[in-house]
């Protein structure tokens, strides 16, 4: 279980975290070809792990009902995995990730006719301008270090309405019963710490990279400490819906 700290502690990241989250953002800038290239490969192989990516693909997609005909906000959007079908389902999508070289991918991958607002910020740095009906967020929850972990959901919660919906895609700490694969491939990686891998390139290049692995009970009992409800599927991936639980949107409405 991942080991959190209370939850007022470590609210700025310290200058070990920053030092981290600026190598991880190394990684997916240097391989932003690279990590949508070896997405659609994964989800394409004949292989087993083919297979299982592409039932938790289409797990993940039908988890974005709740954008459909919204106002809708992804947080590390990236190379467009899910921007797409969001772009679809919402009214209206803006997306936010810090490495521009993602963006401009996800941007191309798009259907010219769409209106998407792309922003190029460091979720950790950026306020929200305004609020949405719903935030997602696929395989970036398990890129946030623990000792951001408040800081990022009081974001989460500022971008929020107040019947709002979060929509949580990522992988999960593996079951008791789950096989390791041990297939060499883009995210294959090796085990720092508790918190911390070590990821490569294909131009040889290490990067430090943030991988919190969350169970879905120990995730909805730690989001239910900051007044979330949350509710996983049965899944091999984490596919999940955050809402803020009726005591704190009646507590919102009445100071409102
Ligand atoms: C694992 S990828 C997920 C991308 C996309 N959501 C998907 O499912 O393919 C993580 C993304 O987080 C972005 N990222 C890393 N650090 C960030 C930060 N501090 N602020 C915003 N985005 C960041 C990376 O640029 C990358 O696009």
């Amino acid at each position: 279980m991942p080991d959190h700290p209370s939850t007022n502690e470590n609210r700025a990241p310290g200058d070990l975290t920053t030092t981290l989250l600026e190598d991880q953002l190394r990684y997916y800038r240097l391989g932003a070809s690279e990590y949508h290239e070896a997405n659609n490969d994964l989800l394409a192989a004949t292989d087993p792990d083919g297979a299982s990516r592409r039932a938790g693909r289409q797990q993940a997609l039908a988890a974005l009902a709740p954008a459909q005909g919204r106002r809708v906000l992804e947080l590390a959007g990236g190379t467009g995995l899910y921007t797409r079908p969001l772009a679809v389902l919402a009214d209206r999508l803006t997306v936010v990730d810090a490495s521009p070289e993602s963006l401009a991918l996800n941007r191309s991958h798009l259907d010219p006719h769409t209106y998407v607002t792309f922003v190029a910020a460091d979720i950790f740095q950026w306020t929200p301008v305004e609020q949405y009906d719903v935030v997602v967020f696929a395989f970036w929850l398990s890129h946030v270090p623990l000792e951001l972990f408040d800081r990022f959901w009081e974001l989460v919660d500022s971008c929020l309405h107040d019947e709002g919906t979060v929509v949580v895609i990522d992988a999960r700490a593996p079951r008791a019963a789950a096989t390791l694969h041990q297939k060499e491939t883009f995210f294959s990686e090796e085990r720092i710490d508790d918190g911390v891998v070590m990821r490569q390139l294909g131009d040889g290049s290490r990067h430090r990279v943030v991988r919190v692995m969350w169970d879905p009970q120990e995730l909805t009992a730690r989001l239910a400490l900051s007044g979330w409800d949350a509710t996983f599927e049965d899944s091999s991936w984490l596919i999940g819906h955050v809402v803020r639980e009726p005591s704190v949107v009646e507590a919102v409405r009445s100071d409102g």
